[in-house]
């Protein structure tokens, strides 16, 4: 199963994208992780990616794109892949629906996460993840057992630098403007199914389930 996960910052992709990854055995394909392990890691593409990143804006199309063509040809992308933040706008969309083409393969379905602004701004500044292991929390909605620190692996847990209410309101804007555009892209490629992201995390699951069976 190849499945496309498009909805504004803090819709909940990572979230879903982690519990199908484990439900159907396919590998999460977040472009923000990898940018920001590229960040840690302090490669030349971290070094470009930063403060792009930091100020909300999209990182370059090539530098993304070039990630998603070697990324997806991975062995263990053979049986299917989730894509969490990718494609972003319609450039890249079209450059994947090529290189898709290219490998004789196709998208199954594009899950579109709707829900509204309010909402969205509340779940990232309350967002805390684990540096170590990835694990995400959330002030009200999951918090960890002990304050700061990942109930999965003890790691002291971090907010991201672009969850803050300046650059959340520039990402929003970025997001209405070139990644919104995608829904009518794909609904004219009868792949779009809306989801209603509100509700807990394990209700919102259960639709997104019921879309792709
Ligand atoms: P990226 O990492 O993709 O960030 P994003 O799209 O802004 O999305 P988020 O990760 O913030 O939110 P999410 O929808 O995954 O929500 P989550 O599950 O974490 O991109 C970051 C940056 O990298 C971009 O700004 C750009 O610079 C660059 N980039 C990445 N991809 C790119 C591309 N293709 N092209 C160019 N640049 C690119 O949930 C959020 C919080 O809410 C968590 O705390 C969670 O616990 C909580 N939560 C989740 N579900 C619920 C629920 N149902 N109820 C209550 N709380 C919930």
């Amino acid at each position: 199963m190849r499945l496309i996960l498009l909805g504004p910052p803090g819709a909940g992709k990572g979230t879903q994208a982690k519990m199908l990854k484990e439900k159907f055995q396919i590998p999460q394909i977040s472009t923000g992780d990898i940018l920001r392990q590229a960040v840690k890691d302090n490669t030349e593409l971290g070094a470009k990616a930063k403060t792009v990143m930091d100020a909300g804006q999209l990182v370059p199309d090539n530098i993304v794109i070039g990630l998603i063509k070697e990324r997806i040809r991975q062995g263990d992308c053979k049986t299917g892949f989730i894509l969490d933040g990718f494609p972003r706008n319609i450039t890249q969309a079209k450059k994947l629906s090529e290189t898709l083409q290219d490998m004789n393969l196709a998208i199954d379905n594009v899950i579109d996460l709707e829900v509204d602004e309010g909402e969205v701004v509340e779940r990232l500044t309350g967002r805390s993840t684990c540096p170590e292991c990835g694990a995400m929390f959330h002030q009200v909605s999951r918090p960890p057992k002990v304050n700061e620190v990942c109930d999965s692996c003890g790691g002291k847990l971090e907010q991201r630098p672009d969850d803050n209410k300046e650059t959340i309101e520039k990402r929003l804007k970025v997001y209405s403007e070139s990644t919104a555009p995608l829904k009518e892209f794909y609904s004219k490629q009868e792949s779009l199914r809306t989801v209603e992201a509100k509700g807990t995390v394990e209700e919102i699951f259960s639709r997104v389930c019921l879309m792709i069976e």
